[in-house]
């Protein structure tokens, strides 16, 4: 079983897709952390983050698996500080909009999928163009605002919530204006405004959508399942 969940940043699909990855025993892929340690890689060395052709060949010869939890790996390594780092968060929109960057880590994604009995994978374009077969689909979204309270609460800098707000919308449109794969709702992915609901209220409602009858699955179109 495939499980795809997009949506802006900081929507708090990371959370909510490793919870609903546990409640089904399936493989959880944050194809945003892939992103992520590829640009810290970009970053280190000194390549030109609108060299295209530079960083997919750094995309290829990075070695990415997982460990056990989710988190992404870089030469058998996590290094979860560093790709969450401020340097990384700005620059990462740029890298993952070359096309030969997302080719190389699509593939990746799929190979993912194919070894592991069912993912749950979460990200921009994991319902559009990595699996659009998938079994289910969501977009979770929340205003800017919202986001960057949670974001900030997250990383312990609640003085910073207006400038991470800025940098969530900045992200936003950028992803969402890229030619290659950019960020948009699936016609059929059921979207979820999570304003006012917290990661185990969200996580509730997709599982409750994934055990569903299969003829309720129909009416993808409202909001909140
Ligand atoms: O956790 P957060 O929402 O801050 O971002 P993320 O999911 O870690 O993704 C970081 C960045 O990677 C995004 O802003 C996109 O530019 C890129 N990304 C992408 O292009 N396609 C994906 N499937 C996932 C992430």
């Amino acid at each position: 079983m495939i499980v795809a969940i997009d949506g802006p940043a900081a929507s708090g699909k990371s959370t909510v897709a490793r919870a609903v990855a546990q409640a089904l025993d399936l493989t959880f892929l944050d194809t945003g952390a892939m992103y992520r340690a590829l640009t810290a890689a970009v970053l280190e060395r000194g390549c030109a983050l609108g060299d295209g052709e530079s960083c997919a060949r750094i995309a290829e010869e990075l070695d990415l698996t997982f460990d056990a939890e989710g988190r992404v790996l870089v030469d058998g390594r996590a290094d979860e500080a560093r790709i969450r780092s401020a340097a990384v968060t700005a620059a990462v929109s740029e890298v993952a909009a070359h096309p030969a960057v997302r080719r190389a880590l699509v593939s990746i994604q799929r190979r993912v999928a194919q070894d592991a009995p069912g993912v749950v994978a979460e990200g921009r374009d994991t319902t559009t163009v990595v699996f659009p077969g998938a079994d289910h689909k969501f977009f979770l979204t929340a205003t800017s605002s919202e986001r960057a309270r949670r974001r900030a609460l997250q990383e312990g800098r609640p003085e910073e919530q207006d400038a991470l707000r800025l940098e969530i919308e900045r992200r936003d449109a950028f992803d969402s204006t890229r030619a290659d794969s950019p960020l948009v709702r699936a016609s059929d992915a059921v979207a979820i405004d999570t304003d006012g609901y917290d990661a185990a209220a969200v996580t509730a409602l997709i599982l409750a959508r994934i055990s569903a009858p299969a003829h309720d699955q129909q009416h993808n179109s409202g909001d909140n399942a």
